[in-house]
């Protein structure tokens, strides 16, 4: 695979400094025990509150640290935002943007989704843009029609610039998977990685399709890892609940 491989942590809404910290060492202390080698990019998104002291554990480490949100906006009245400058600031070099609990508890459609990109672009950060169905729309047949909405409106607000387009992140998010213990199998996962693959092809050339990477998340667990990261267009996996645990998180990279 000519896409080097991408393990994320999604703590949520989980962790005071203290657990956040006893998190990032025990996951350190893993890497330690592998040699610090890992065959894939690991990345922890630790809630905002705790990013900055996560950050001064993991300086000199290979694991990147990231964050679960920003605003679309420039610094300003914007009260309780974060802006991706803000972010950098404290070490971040990655964002997670449209989650599927950010799109239903917080009304972000596909096109502020698609905006925040380009400010995350704008203030030097690599977006991994989330993308699923509910169940609803999976029984219903939708699938594949709700994919082309969420990922085509990333397209006009992509940067014209190869490099930046080659580092975009998306992340496959099955809604009815997410802390369910119900993973997509693997072959679903494929069937709609291969899809968003083809969109990118269509859009972007395949050049630059073949760069990005695409991470399946939902109920991601160091048994299933291996099996679903197979698949030829899965390039890594985005963790929530195993991502708290240090073994689960390890045995979840070590699934590359
Ligand atoms: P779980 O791994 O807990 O299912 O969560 C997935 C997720 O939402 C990651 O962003």
């Amino acid at each position: 695979m000519s896409r080097r491989g991408l393990v994320a942590g999604n703590w949520k809404m989980n962790g005071l400094i203290e657990a956040a910290d006893a998190l990032v060492s025990g996951i350190l202390a893993g890497l330690a025990q592998r040699g610090g080698k890992v065959q894939c990019d690991v990345l922890v998104c630790p809630p905002f509150t705790a990013i900055q002291s996560v950050g001064k554990r993991i300086a000199g480490s290979a694991i990147k640290l990231g964050g679960q949100n920003m605003s679309e906006h420039t610094p300003g009245a914007h009260t309780g935002e974060i802006t991706g400058q803000m972010l950098t600031n404290i070490g971040c070099s990655f964002v997670i943007l449209g989650h599927s609990e950010r799109r239903s508890m917080y009304g972000e459609d596909s096109q502020l989704v698609s905006r925040k990109m380009a400010s995350a672009y704008r203030d030097g950060l690599t977006p991994i843009v989330c993308v699923g169905e509910t169940l609803q729309e999976r029984e219903s047949g939708k699938t594949l029609d709700v994919i082309r909405g969420q990922v085509s409106a990333i397209f006009p607000n992509l940067p014209a610039d190869t490099a930046k387009r080659e580092q975009l992140v998306l992340a496959y998010e099955p809604v009815w998977a997410i802390g369910t213990g119900k993973t997509a199998s693997p072959e679903q996962a494929q069937e709609v990685h291969a899809f968003i693959r083809g969109m990118l092809v269509e859009q972007l050339g395949g050049g630059v399709a073949n760069k990005v990477r695409i991470l399946y998340g939902g109920s991601v667990k160091p048994d299933n890892a291996k099996v679903i990261f197979s698949k030829p267009d899965v390039d890594g996996g985005l963790i929530g609940g195993a991502a708290l645990k240090p073994e689960d998180f390890l045995g979840i990279i070590d699934g590359f």
